[in-house]
């Protein structure tokens, strides 16, 4: 057996956050390894990055996510109780209420409502000296994703319920105030979201043969293997789990104008549907979003002439995997061309995880995520902007990611078409 090359520092989670996104990635260089040992948050870690270790990582058995995820993560981010904690049958019986609502009609839905927020913002923008665009595309994706999802929003409720969303997804991997914020946001979100359910429940018949169900209703109605209905604040989880990553495509849409006026001769023909997606595949492997995942091994195993202990924290390095020179060639590059040579691969290209959307964790919202970022192509693409002179650094030691200025637009124009 080889042995693991290991970090000889007490605790590396202070390394882990000032490298940020390029953690795992520079200390597998270091050691010449896919993987290596460190102590992350007091505890025994392996570390790995690459499709092998991606492959070992989804394959569920040998790895399970229960215990997996740090608890700050779940106070914030994701939530207590939600599919992202589940293993085996349980998970792919939760996970199928989330694979139900992406049917191709489902998505058209959401794109159109996206689609006429765009168009209802345009006028607006035309008026404003500047467009932060970050800003502006969060109130658009959360005005449709509750619209779609069934959750009333009033017009005087946009701001607060954008901000909360925003806030759970901003404060995750930080420390002291913006770590509160997060948990704040989330412990109001899941109220809001809690007395929805209950006025559900306490008239279902008049919900159960409605034909177009939506996200709401049928998770406040949804029941468990065993035929039970899910507790009031897992319903409440697994909504934010559909609003608040729907929100988070604004930072792809924000990567995506970056990457369009930073890299204008990639910009794609908008009229060439596979163009456009080749570039939005580009935005996804180039662009820092979620850095790592996490599982625990089931048993002891041997793994590329490795030996590895039950109950070991993995962590998979994301942004590494989609920027290993092992996988790519010259992956610090943008360059949209990669993708008409190259079939995707489900453990190569992982920035919302790997494996099968319905028997791993791999993300249920991708679909989502791929014709909201090609509709954005789109629309930028038709309309006339300036970017004035901002900060556009991309600092990758912060996490979760952005260009410092979150993206400043002048002379906003709507297509005149
Ligand atoms: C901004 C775009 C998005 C990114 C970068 C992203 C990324 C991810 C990642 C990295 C995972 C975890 C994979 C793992 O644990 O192995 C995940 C899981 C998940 N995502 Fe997304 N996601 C996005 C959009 C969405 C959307 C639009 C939805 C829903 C409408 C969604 C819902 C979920 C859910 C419910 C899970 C947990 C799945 C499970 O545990 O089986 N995500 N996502």
């Amino acid at each position: 057996m080889t042995d693991i090359p290991a970090e000889h520092r007490l605790d590396s989670t202070l390394d882990l956050m000032s490298e940020g996104y390029l953690y795992i990635g520079n200390h597998c260089q270091t050691h010449q390894s896919p993987l290596f040992k460190a102590r992350i948050l007091f505890e025994n870690t392996l570390c790995l990055r690459g499709a092998e270790a991606a492959r070992l990582f989804y394959n569920t058995e040998n790895c399970r996510r229960e215990g997996a995820a740090p608890v700050r993560l779940q106070k914030t981010l994701f939530g207590v109780g939600g599919v992202q904690g589940l293993d085996d049958s349980a998970h792919r019986h939760r996970k199928a209420m989330f694979m139900d609502l992406m049917s191709p009609q489902g998505i058209d839905q959401l794109a159109e409502r996206v689609n006429t927020e765009w168009q209802r913002a345009l006028p607006q923008w035309e008026a404003m000296e500047e467009v932060l665009l970050f800003k502006e595309c969060q109130f658009i994706l959360c005005r449709a994703v509750c619209a779609w999802a069934g959750v009333p929003l009033p017009e005087e409720d946009v701001e607060r319920r954008t901000h909360q969303l925003a806030a759970m997804i901003d404060g995750a991997g930080t420390v002291g105030p913006r770590h509160w914020q997060a948990r704040r946001s989330r412990h109001d979100a899941e109220n809001w979201i809690g007395k929805l359910v209950e006025k559900i429940r306490r008239a279902p018949d008049d919900y159960e043969d409605s034909e177009t169900q939506s996200a709401l209703i049928r998770f406040s109605l949804h029941r468990d293997e065993q035929g039970e209905l899910l507790p009031i604040h897992t319903v409440s989880v697994e909504i934010l789990n559909v609003l608040r990553p729907t929100l988070a495509i604004s930072r792809y849409m924000v990567f995506i104008a970056h990457a369009l006026h930073c890299w204008p001769a990639t910009r794609p023909d908008i009229n060439d549907d596979e163009a456009v997606h080749r570039f939005v595949q580009e935005v996804r492997r180039y662009y820092p979003f979620f850095p790592v995942a996490a599982a625990r091994l089931r048993h002891d195993i041997e793994w590329q002439g490795y030996s590895l202990s039950a109950g070991t924290r993995l962590l998979l390095d994301l942004y590494g995997t989609n920027h290993d020179p092992g996988g790519w060639e010259a992956p610090e590059t943008f360059n949209p061309e990669r993708f008409l040579q190259r079939e995707v691969d489900a453990f190569q290209l992982i920035p919302q995880g790997g494996g099968d959307h319905h028997v791993n964790h791999r993300c249920p919202g991708e679909w989502i995520t791929l014709r909201l970022m090609e509709d954005t192509v789109r629309q930028l693409g038709r309309m006339h902007w300036q970017v004035p002179e901002q900060n556009l650094e991309i600092d990758l030691s912060e996490v979760p990611a952005l260009p410092q200025s979150g993206m400043v637009l002048r002379e906003v124009r709507a297509p005149r078409d």
